[in-house]
């Protein structure tokens, strides 16, 4: 499906919720050319008509986007979320998306339109995204479809037939990638500590972190073993990875993927409540 089929003739796609997440699925679409801008509404609480006018598109409330798109994605937060779509009306043949961290499926009820889990992350925005993509078998091939060519525009997508591993999706690939940024800063605090310019040393740890993820998508290499390739004997990495080990520093992200999807049912058992 070529981006320019995936919506339907002159289809709306609408967004519920556009803030962090919301806007950077909203460029990442435009950019690849799956959707025109005027194309494209979004509803807010407060934010929407300043959020619309940065990002080219139109704004509306959250009533009238569920009235008019055709493929909505819904982008509050975990505790907006089912009570703000119960008071929606939705109509047969809508497909809405959620990208809500921990809210199962089960609790959104946007009936009789039809609902499918989605978990992206913010590199969609620069056409780098990692989604998952819920497929239980309960449903629709052409709305998987649709969604599946939605997200490939903006990335890679990974399909899951149990929503039971979003947690650990929503720990490792949406809230990951802030470990990753950690990391990103703390290294560049260490080249300047070893003598580098701020900005060369930050421009050189993207760099490094570029090269690095290249390698690992190498099909069948291994990160232990790339890690590997680079520690001589008596050498300065070994010297570093030493610190790393004795700082726990493995231990510590794996820690962060468990705690994260902890927390993402946590947001489950909440979304039970309310
Ligand atoms: N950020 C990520 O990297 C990421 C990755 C994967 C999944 N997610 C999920 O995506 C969702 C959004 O996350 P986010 O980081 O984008 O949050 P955010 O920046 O706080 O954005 C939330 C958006 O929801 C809007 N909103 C709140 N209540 C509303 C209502 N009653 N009606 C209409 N709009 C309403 C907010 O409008 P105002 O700004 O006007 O308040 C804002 O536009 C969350 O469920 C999160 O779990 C996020």
């Amino acid at each position: 499906m070529s981006p320019s089929t995936l919506l339907p003739d002159a289809g709306i796609l609408g967004f519920i919720g556009c803030g962090q997440l919301g806007r950077s699925l909203v460029r990442g679409f435009i950019e690849a050319g799956v959707v025109d801008p005027e194309r494209v509404v979004i509803a807010a609480r407060s934010s929407a008509a300043e959020t619309a006018k940065a990002l080219g598109v139109r704004s509306a409330t959250a009533i009238e986007v569920a009235g008019e798109a055709d493929v909505i994605i819904l982008a509050v937060k975990p505790a907006d979320a089912p009570r703000l779509v119960t008071g929606l009306h939705f109509q047969l043949g809508q497909i809405v998306i959620s990208v809500v961290a921990g809210v199962p499926r089960s609790r959104l009820q946007v009936s009789p339109a039809s609902l499918l889990r989605v978990m992206p992350n913010t590199a969609c925005r620069v056409g780098r995204g990692t989604t998952a993509l819920l497929n239980s078998g309960d449903e629709l091939p052409e709305d998987l479809a649709l969604a599946r060519a939605l997200f490939e525009a903006v990335g890679v997508v990974f399909e899951l037939p149990d929503e039971g591993l979003f947690h650990a999706v929503t720990a490792l690939s949406a809230s990951g990638p802030a470990f990753l940024f950690t990391a990103m800063d703390a290294l560049t605090d260490g080249a300047v500590a070893a003598g580098l310019p701020r900005d060369l040393a930050r421009r050189m740890v993207v760099s490094t972190f570029v090269g690095a993820t290249a390698l690992a998508a190498v099909p069948g290499s291994m990160p232990a073993s790339l890690r590997d390739e680079i520690t001589s004997p008596a050498g300065t990495t070994i010297r570093g990875l030493q610190v790393l080990e004795q700082r726990a520093f493995r231990g510590a992200l794996v820690e962060a993927v468990v705690a994260s999807a902890e927390r993402s049912k946590e947001l489950a058992r909440e979304a039970e409540k309310s």
